[in-house]
């Protein structure tokens, strides 16, 4: 067997991702050109005392190999952990839901949620959708500039969330939002507040769980015309998911739904300020264009950055010998750019045809559960954007410290308002 080698370009370091992300696409062009697959030391923490975070990590940075082991469940699991850095069993139990499972409960569980989301439902959560996009921006349009962060991206899936799932207008749906949307930022002290990072996750993960605790005994006793509703009565084989489970999931969809959407609606209006002339092109044409649109923003932005699989035999891949029990990290954010796959990689190009993007994952069980929501929620904003507010600029991003999200924490935007 090979002995694994650290790689000069410490992806498992902090400072690694406070770098502006064209110089983590940088680093990550080199890995790819002199070492694809590699390995390096545990990654740097805020989660475990160092005495327990001692696992190292191999990374796949290439389409082809990232879409085969996401197709190849049988050997890369999901059950031991989905990120990069460790969590305690505990956290992953009552936090992940089946995004952190393997078949056949991994398959049970999303058969249910899959019978919620069906065709019927799914276009009633799409209306719903559109309507946010359409009132979030009759709210902005007028005021010519502001934080694009504040006023549309955040909002947007804190919006959709709330009435996905019915919650109360006040207290119930402020704090299950701010819940939903801190979760992830244990290491932002901006966000935290000077609680420590376990203990805010966990304050988080709690907050949720008691809202879909009280969510779903409502429901059950007097359903209603929401996700909620429709989870505590969906099966699969006979099956229904039971309280802690609804729970779990319930904090998975907070965070799967969350983040990833705020980040991409973000990262999409600076796209469309870096290249103006993809807006001039979209703006032609904004209803026959758009869809493309919105794939090319999955794959540049690439909002999640990566997901991890845990080797359950061993395995070799471009003559690295991976071993039962090690962690394998695959980097969708390096996909998205691998030459080897992509003509012209870094450009954003709206017109990429086929684009078959490993945004929403490389395929195989766990791909996104919401890649339907999340199309429909980029396409509402951007056909609303540019035709209401076609000028909108936001060149100068603050971008978030993190190996999970490629996120902006804010994003000054200006445009010619919108008459009234
Ligand atoms: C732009 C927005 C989004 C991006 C980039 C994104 C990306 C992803 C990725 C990469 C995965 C993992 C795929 C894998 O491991 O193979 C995933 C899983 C998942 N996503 Fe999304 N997602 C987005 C929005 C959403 C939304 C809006 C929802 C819910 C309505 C959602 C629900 C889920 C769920 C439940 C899973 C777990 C699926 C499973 O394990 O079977 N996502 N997503």
């Amino acid at each position: 067997m090979s002995t694994p080698t650290v790689e000069p370009h410490d992806i498992a370091a902090k400072a690694f991702w406070a770098q502006h992300p064209d110089a983590r696409d940088e680093a990550f062009a080199r890995i790819r050109a002199e070492r694809p697959v590699f390995w390096s030391g545990p990654a740097e923490s805020d989660l475990l005392p160092p005495e327990e975070n001692v696992h190292g990590f191999w990374s796949l940075t290439k389409y082809a190999d990232i879409q085969a082991a996401s197709r190849n469940p049988k050997v890369f699991s999901s059950a031991m952990g989905i990120t990069m850095e460790d969590f305690s069993p505990e956290m992953t139990e009552i936090a992940q839901s089946f995004i952190a499972m393997d078949a056949p409960r991994h398959t049970q569980l999303r058969g249910i949620t899959m019978d919620a989301f069906k065709p019927g439902n799914m276009r009633k959560l799409e209306g719903w959708v559109r309507e946010h996009a359409r009132d979030l921006i009759d709210e902005m349009a007028h005021l010519g500039s502001g934080d694009f962060v504040d006023l549309v991206a955040e909002p947007m899936p804190g919006r959709i969330f709330g009435s996905f799932f019915g919650l109360h207008e006040g207290d119930q749906h402020e704090a299950t939002i701010r819940a939903a949307q801190d979760l992830l930022s244990w290491n932002d002290p901006v966000v935290t507040g000077g609680v420590e990072p376990l203990e805010h996750f966990v304050n988080c993960v709690m907050t949720l769980r008691l809202t879909a605790a009280d969510l779903a005994e409502e429901r059950r006793e007097s359903p209603g015309d929401d996700l909620m509703s429709w989870l505590v009565q969906a099966e699969f084989e006979g099956e229904k998911m039971t309280d802690d489970e609804i729970g779990a999931f319930f904090v998975l969809l907070a965070v799967a739904a969350n983040d990833t959407t705020r980040h991409a609606s973000a990262g999409m209006l600076y796209a469309f300020t870096r290249f103006q002339d993809q807006r001039r092109l979209l703006c032609e044409d904004v209803p026959g264009r758009v869809e493309d649109a919105v794939e090319e923003v999955i794959r540049w932005v690439s909002p999640l950055i990566h997901m991890r699989r845990t080797a359950l035999s061993d395995f070799e891949v471009r003559g690295q010998q991976i071993r039962r029990g090690d962690k394998v990290v695959l980097w969708y954010c390096s996909s998205n750019r691998d030459e080897e796959y992509w003509g012209n990689p870094f450009d954003f190009d709206i017109f990429r045809s086929p684009n078959r993007h490993q945004g929403f994952g490389g395929g195989g069980p766990h791909y996104c559960l919401g890649a339907a929501v999340a199309r429909t929620t980029l396409k509402s904003l951007m056909s609303e954007i540019f035709t209401r507010i076609p000028d909108i600029e936001a060149p100068d991003p603050d971008f978030l410290v993190a190996n999970f999200i490629n996120g902006i924490r804010s994003l000054p935007a200006e445009w010619t308002p919108e008459e009234r």
